[in-house]
This record gives structure tokens, C-alpha cells and sequence, in this order.
């Protein structure tokens, strides 16, 4: 065979198929998800003509409301995204796509908590049908506060909507967070799957939804250079860090009963931890992927309290710019002890794991907004440099970004150029800007998509959240029953609380990476010479 080569080059025609006919009903239409992230993504999936011919979407929120209202209000929201810096910051709006969309966005007012709402809904979904060829399928997206989860499936069932008896199909997007602790996620599974079946549900974890986390398990499974040394016996441990550098952004309410561990570790971290940690499934088809991940999961031990630290910003500067305590933000009790920063030691206890801590970290207002997952491989022998001038040999580290700068980088070592044997640690680096067109994209659109065409690849199955509940739930409790930490511990601005650098420090030579983004070759992670 010839040698293959490789060039960057603009995105060939997307060969995805459209999906097919449906309605969306989105409880929360009014809200903020539904705002920030889900009618972005549907206009981006529309730019790209990935949406069904035949589609509607049914917003249902509590405040009055007609369906030219809702669509002027969503419009002047696209709007005022324009030029932004957020997640979705398009240069401009493209018309015909939005007013496609637009020209197919209902309203109904209801309330979440009354049978006569979901039997509205069923009358729409009915006119739908008919108006446009949505064939009775229905995607219900519950983009409401957690604590309608329960009631909107009830509401749902007790209206007859989750089976349509033509053979169309009902499905039910579930955001998070699903449950608190083991116990309340176990009791919300009882009751959504007392309604739906599992293939019906769709939890959604919208990291799974970032291209360079499911890019994680194409790069191992599709080269064969990493797999063989993927393992204890050539890997030192796995950092897994998810900075931030907001704080809780008016979300103080749902802060405060939350906080950093609920908020990010079971869920989003712990889907990084999966990619990472995960035997090669037997298929792409969505149980053989999501059993593997079940089975990583159930592997985790469950972490012990003295292995997880927790802290709590107080003021600093972030990114040039003073900030505020958490304490002093607003809905935020002045002595709160809720943490915003957390960092674990978590052990997975299979073949391929044991004795590889895999170190989880992630806060706000940290110095960086950076996530990534770094493989620290274990050194080489160092007796052949014994007698050089090289005083020690630093791992490779292999860092896979996942945003905001995204891409893979390898570090290793050279001989620096010179007459003396020195080594100089290097990096190579792969940017996915280099290589593909950028694109809009808030994460959501490939969820929504496979959540239209019926791959639950993405989502999280029952046993899943249930098992990374159980992981953290002993820390919970303890933190539950502890006494109040010496809370705030950690400038706004800086790499988090003093607690963590000792959590690795305990276990050796080991530090946790610096906290920003990373530039390039210059900068590699971290070499001293
Ligand atoms: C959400 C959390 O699920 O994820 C937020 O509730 C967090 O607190 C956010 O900021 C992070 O997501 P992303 O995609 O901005 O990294």
C-alpha cells in the first residue's frame, strides 16, 4: 500500500441525513437553558439542514404567552447573541435558517403541576400532526428546574403521551441534575421508568455533547499507537481538571444547595473519567458503548472523605477584573460552607486501573477557563543519564484539551542541542483549528439530533447515574455531618485551595499541572528546563 497522507482541509459535505418527522416540546420554553443553549442549537442544526422538513416546536411555560410573542422574544435573543463572546457568538444571524425555525415555534401557556396543561398538549401534538406532517412523533425536552422532572413524566403518562399506539414514537429528554445523592436518583428512576420504558428516556449530560470528548474514544480506539501503553503498567496517574473562571452567575439559589461536587463530578467529570478509563466496546451501538462505561463506573471505589478536598472562592481577580466572595453573592447565605471548588483522588479498581489514581479537580473562579484530561506515562529509567548533565528526566504527559483551546498535545524529551548530553522537554501539539473549519456550536446540537433520530449513544442510562451517585455519595455525607470549613479558601483567580496541591503531594512527587491555557510548544506542561 502507498503511504497515505494527511492535509487540513475544509469539511467535506456532511453526508448526516436529516432527521426525521417530529414535534419538540420543550417545558421551560421561557426559561434560561431554553434560551442560552437550546434554540441556539436548534438554529445552528437548521443551518446546517440537519432538522426534519416535517418539524414544530411546542414551547410550554408558565407565564402568558402567544406564539408571536414567543417567536419576537426568542428573535431579539438571537439577536443580542450576535458578535457576543459567549458560547454561541455568530457573526450574524442568518435569516432564512432563523425564520424557518421561527415560522414553525408555538407557545402554550400551562403549568407543569396541572393535568389540563399536558392534556393542551396532547390537543397541539394532535393539530401538529396535521398542520405539519410531524407523524405523531414527539420529542418532550424537560428544560425545567429538577424538581418538575417527577411531575412533567407523571403529567406526561397520566395524559397518555408517552405512547402514541400508531407506532410513532414519544421520547423524554431529561436535563440534570438527575437526583442529589444516590438515594434521590434512585427514587427519580423508579418513578420516570414507572412511565417510560428505558429506550424512551434520554438523560442528557451535555459534555457528552462536546466534540473533543467524544473525540476521547475515537483517539484511543482508532490508533494503535496509544491503546497498547493505555494501561498500569506504563501510565503514572490521570489528571482530570475542569476549570472555570465564572463564578455562579446568578445561580446563587441553586448554588447553594448544590455546590462544585453535585454540580460537575458525577456527571460531567466522571463521563471524562468513562472515555478515559473504558474497555474498547464491541460496537458503536449505544448499550455495548454505554455498558462499558457502566462497567468503569462500577469499578470506581467509592471515595473516601479523606480523599476529597473541597474549597470556597473568596474576592480576587479573575482574568484582570475584581471579584466578589461566593459569600457575598446574591441568594448566597454570608457563612455559606457550600463548596465552589472540589478536588478527589478516585481509584478504579479493575485489570487495567488498579493503583492508577485518577486526580479530578474543577472550581470557579479559577485562574483559567481550561478543561483537560493529562495521562502522566510512568518515567524512564534514568541510569544511562547518571552521569550527564541532566539532572532528572521528566515523564511524557499526554494532554487532551477539551476547551476552550482544543486539541491533543504530546510531551516528551530531546537532546538539546549542545555538546553535552542536557535534555529539553518538547511538545507536539494537534489543534483542531488547525485542521477543521470552525464551527457554531453550543454542544447541544448532536444531542438534539440523536435524540430526533433515536441513538441514545450520549446519554446516560439508568445504572449509570446510579453508580456514579454511589461514588461520591459517602463523601456527601460526610461533608453533610462535617464541621464548617474555614470557608473561603481560595483567591478568586488562583488555581484553588492549598488543600489540593497536598492531596497529590501526599501521594509523592506528584503536582497538579498549572491552571491555564495552553499556548502551544512554548509552554509545555510542565518542563522545568
Ligand atoms: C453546568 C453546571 O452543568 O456545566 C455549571 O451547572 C457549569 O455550573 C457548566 O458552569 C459548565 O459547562 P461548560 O460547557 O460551560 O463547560
Amino acid at each position: 500500500m502507498g503511504e497515505q497522507t494527511v492535509s487540513a482541509s475544509a469539511a467535506p459535505e456532511s453526508s448526516t441525513p436529516k432527521a426525521g418527522p417530529c414535534a419538540m416540546v420543550i417545558f421551560g420554553g421561557g426559561g434560561d437553558l431554553t434560551k442560552r443553549l437550546v434554540t441556539p442549537a436548534l438554529y445552528n442544526l437548521a443551518t446546517t439542514g440537519l432538522l426534519p422538513d416535517d418539524f414544530a416546536i411546542l414551547g410550554v411555560d408558565h407565564s402568558d404567552g402567544t406564539d408571536e410573542g414567543w417567536r419576537d422574544s426568542l428573535s431579539e435573543m438571537m439577536q443580542g447573541f450576535v458578535g457576543g463572546s459567549g458560547e454561541f457568538d455568530p457573526a450574524k444571524i442568518d435569516v432564512e435558517a432563523w425564520d424557518w425555525l421561527k415560522s414553525r415555534m408555538f407557545y402554550l401557556k400551562g403549568d407543569f403541576e396541572d393535568p389540563k396543561t399536558f392534556e393542551a398538549v396532547k390537543a397541539r401534538l394532535g393539530d401538529l400532526a396535521g398542520s405539519h406532517s410531524t407523524g405523531g412523533n414527539a420529542l418532550f425536552y424537560l428544560a425545567v428546574a429538577d424538581r418538575f422532572f417527577g411531575t412533567v413524566v407523571d403529567g406526561l403518562g397520566a395524559a397518555g403521551l408517552t405512547e402514541s399506539g400508531d407506532g410513532a414514537w414519544r421520547r423524554v429528554v431529561i436535563e440534570k441534575p438527575f437526583g442529589h445523592d444516590l438515594a434521590s436518583a434512585q427514587a427519580l428512576n423508579a418513578r420516570v421508568l414507572k412511565v417510560l420504558r428505558e429506550d424512551q428516556v434520554y438523560r442528557i449530560d451535555h459534555f457528552l455533547g462536546k466534540e473533543t470528548v467524544q473525540n476521547i474514544m475515537t483517539f484511543r480506539f482508532a490508533n494503535g499507537l496509544f491503546e497498547p501503553l493505555w494501561n498500569r503498567d506504563h501510565i503514572d496517574h490521570v489528571q482530570i481538571t475542569v476549570a472555570e473562571t465564572v463564578g455562579v452567575e446568578g445561580r446563587g439559589g441553586f448554588y447553594e444547595a448544590t455546590g462544585a461536587l453535585r454540580d460537575m463530578v458525577p456527571n460531567h467529570v466522571f463521563q471524562l473519567v468513562a472515555m478515559v478509563a473504558m474497555e474498547p466496546p464491541v460496537s458503536f451501538g449505544a448499550d455495548d458503548v454505554r455498558s462499558r462505561k457502566v462497567d468503569v463506573f462500577k469499578s470506581m471505589k467509592t471515595v473516601k472523605p479523606e480523599h476529597a478536598v473541597r474549597g470556597q472562592y473568596a474576592a480576587g481577580t479573575v482574568l484582570g477584573k475584581p471579584t466578589e466572595a461566593y459569600r457575598a453573592e446574591p441568594h448566597v447565605d454570608p457563612r455559606s460552607h457550600t463548596e465552589t471548588y472540589v478536588a478527589l483522588k478516585l481509584d478504579i479498581d479493575n485489570w487495567r486501573w488498579a493503583g492508577v489514581p485518577f486526580y479530578l479537580r474543577t472550581g470557579k473562579h479559577m485562574s483559567a477557563r481550561t478543561s483537560e484530561v493529562a495521562i502522566r506515562f510512568k518515567p524512564a529509567p534514568t541510569a544511562l543519564f547518571a552521569a550527564t548533565e541532566t539532572s532528572d528526566i521528566q515523564a511524557n504527559w499526554l494532554a487532551i484539551q477539551i476547551q476552550p483551546e482544543e486539541g491533543i498535545s504530546l510531551q516528551f524529551e530531546v537532546k538539546r542541542p549542545g555538546p553535552v548530553v542536557d535534555l529539553k522537554s518538547v511538545k507536539m501539539n494537534f489543534a483542531y483549528k488547525d485542521w477543521f473549519p470552525a464551527q457554531q456550536n453550543v454542544g447541544y446540537e448532536t444531542l438534539l439530533y440523536d435524540a430526533m433520530t433515536g441513538d441514545q449513544t450520549l446519554f446516560q442510562r439508568a445504572d449509570q447515574v446510579e453508580e456514579a451517585w454511589r461514588v461520591v455519595d459517602g463523601v456527601l455525607a460526610h461533608w453533610g455531618r462535617s464541621a464548617p470549613q474555614d470557608f473561603p479558601d481560595y483567591a478568586g483567580g488562583t488555581a484553588g485551595p492549598v488543600s489540593a496541591d497536598l492531596l497529590l503531594a501526599r501521594d509523592g512527587d506528584r503536582a497538579w499541572r498549572p491552571v491555564r491555557l495552553d499556548p502551544g510548544p512554548k509552554q509545555p506542561g510542565e518542563p522545568s528546563k
